[in-house]
């Protein structure tokens, strides 16, 4: 027999999963103490709840399985080895991950892949008879399930088609919910997370009539069952299947059929949910994935923006503008953008992390506009909300101001006009003068337009508008020309997915109904002229690309 020394780890958690000790609550003390007295109880992590009856105890133990008949084995020298085999009937091991984001080629191993370690190790735990009298084999489980998975803590994601490939439909129908919560609860422990749930596309449509009641701002009109499917606007992700340890306050399939509960959540709903969490280009995002998408493969047009907003902020505005004249500091780089379509911020936030010093975004979700307002906290920034019908007044840039300062009593709602509420946080200072200002506005883009020119006064020049909905935009670029400083130009964000061959007719297309757009809309404006030109038509990621229009 190999004493389990072998098997400690060499802390390289990229490399390789450590094993953690999966025991009922009544033994944890029993094992946490025999890993310690052997220098073998991982401190740097936590023992953490596995299922309602079971903890998981972290070791330094390297987890070191090829094949999924080796873990029988290997859980029985090891128990004898840190003289717990009276417990062989009571402890488990799966393998441990540090909490990070793992996406796995195709190439990995069982070695190297810790969930397909932990289904080799669930396998171990199912009674003897169930997978030969399904006439599956254990390593089939292992080899068809993906390789690939997100974790965003505290969720781990698993890819549409985790449990699509064969045998596992099979399994999944025969075998007792017992022995899937422990699968579930084995998963999440090697991914390092807490939650799990299988991912899915964003539908298109949703059943209930969401897109024509945002489009009429009307949100508490029940759902119509006999209407037809209308484009799921709130780009919710209703496919999403939770697993485990999933807290939804409304069943995903019966939120989709509720705009109200979309539109506007109740706090409790707000508090009860799970929120991911993760950290792009050093920007953290908060969401709660029942209720709102979020989108890492925008991970490019992220970087995009961050580049393209600071050098091209070349021309100082009016003097007499807000963000102009000496007492403006470096006034070429003053400059405000807004985001018609906010969503949980991962383009706005792209914005204020690259010098934008007022950000304002709109949308009409009350779960976007929690996720928006975490996430700025998340980033130290200091964010106001308004409600729709709120009315605003100029004085909520100044008290968002006060609040970023510090002057935390003097913002009071006599000063942030209606139901605005700055966060309490106070910023970061990282080497900037101010820290960005955000107002969320939670309302239909609609309204943004008369917003606008009541604060443009009080901020710097709007020089970017992002119009981020899919599949069109297309209802916010009147919104969008006029957004953008009349006096200092700027650039406005269409981001829609384009297919490769149709990148140039479609910017065309986009850029003439631009000029269309702005000469409505300006008098004077020539619309023969060439204020816009299509940049980043280059960028094709696959059959896609994603493309800016810009006004100079
Ligand atoms: C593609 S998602 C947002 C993407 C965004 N960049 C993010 O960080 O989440 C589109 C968002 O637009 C919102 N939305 C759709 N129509 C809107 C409208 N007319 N006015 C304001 N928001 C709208 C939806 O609620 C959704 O959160």
């Amino acid at each position: 027999m190999q004493p389990h020394r072998d098997m400690s780890a060499r802390r390289d958690p990229g490399a390789s999963a450590l094993v953690s000790f999966i025991v009922p609550r009544a033994e944890v003390k029993r094992v946490k103490t025999e890993l310690e007295r052997r220098e073998k109880f991982d401190r740097s992590a936590k023992i953490r709840p596995n299922t309602d009856q079971t903890f998981a105890i972290p070791s330094s133990i390297e987890w070191p399985l090829a094949a999924p008949d080796d873990v029988e084995s290997f859980r029985a020298r090891l128990l004898e080895g840190i003289g717990l085999a009276a417990l062989q009937q009571k402890i488990q091991l799966a393998p441990r991950r540090g909490a990070q984001t793992h996406a796995h080629d195709a190439s990995s191993h069982l070695g190297q892949n810790p969930l397909r370690a932990a289904i080799a190790a669930w396998i171990t735990t199912l009674p003897s008879s169930i997978l030969p009298s399904l006439n599956i084999a254990p390593s089939a489980l292992v080899s068809s399930f993906p390789t690939t998975h997100s974790v965003y803590p505290p969720l781990l994601l698993l890819p549409a088609h985790a449990f699509r490939s064969s045998p596992w439909p099979t399994l999944l129908r025969h075998i007792p919910s017992p022995h899937l919560a422990t699968l579930y609860a084995g998963l999440a422990s090697a991914a390092g997370a807490t939650a799990v749930a299988i991912n899915a596309p964003i539908p298109a449509s949703c059943a209930a009539s969401l897109g024509a009641t945002e489009a009429s701002n009307s949100a508490d009109k029940p759902p119509s069952r006999s209407a037809p499917p209308s484009p799921n606007l709130l780009r919710t992700p209703s496919g999403l299947t939770p697993l485990h340890n999933f807290p939804s306050p409304v069943p995903l399939s019966a939120s989709a059929s509720s705009p109200s509960f979309l539109h506007r959540p109740p706090p409790a709903a707000l508090r009860a949910a799970l929120w991911a969490h993760t950290t792009q280009h050093g920007i953290a995002q908060t969401w709660a994935p029942a209720y709102t998408m979020f989108s890492r493969g925008n991970v490019r047009e992220k970087a995009r923006l961050l580049e393209v907003v600071e050098p091209r902020v070349a021309r100082s505005p009016s003097p007499g503008r807000a963000g102009a004249g000496p007492e403006a500091g470096n006034a070429d780089v003053r400059f405000a953008a807004v985001d018609l379509y906010a969503g949980v911020g991962y383009f706005a936030f792209c914005y204020a992390k690259a010098g934008a010093e007022v950000v304002l975004g709109w949308d009409i979700s009350g779960w976007s506009v929690e996720g928006f307002a975490r996430g700025a906290e998340a980033n130290g920034w200091v964010c106001g909300r308004v409600g729709e019908g709120d009315d605003v007044d100029l004085g909520i840039v100044q008290a968002l101001e006060r609040r970023r300062d510090g002057e935390e009593d003097e913002v009071g709602q006599g000063e942030v006009v209606g139901s605005a509420v700055a966060s309490k946080r106070r910023p970061r200072r990282n080497g900037r003068s101010h820290e960005p200002l955000l107002l969320a506005f939670h309302e239909s883009n609609g309204y943004a337009l008369s917003r606008i020119e009541r604060l443009r006064s009080s901020i710097p020049p709007i020089r970017h508008v992002n119009c981020g909905l899919l599949p069109s935009s297309r209802g916010s670029w009147a919104t969008a020309v006029e957004a953008v400083d009349p006096d200092a130009g700027g650039w406005v964000h269409l981001h829609e997915n384009v297919g490769v061959h149709d990148v140039n007719a479609r910017a065309d297309e986009a850029v003439g109904a631009l000029r269309t757009l702005l000469a409505a809309a300006r008098k004077g404006y020539d619309e023969g002229g060439e204020p816009f030109a299509v940049v980043d038509t280059l960028k094709v990621i696959h059959d896609v690309s994603k493309f800016s229009a810009v006004q100079n």
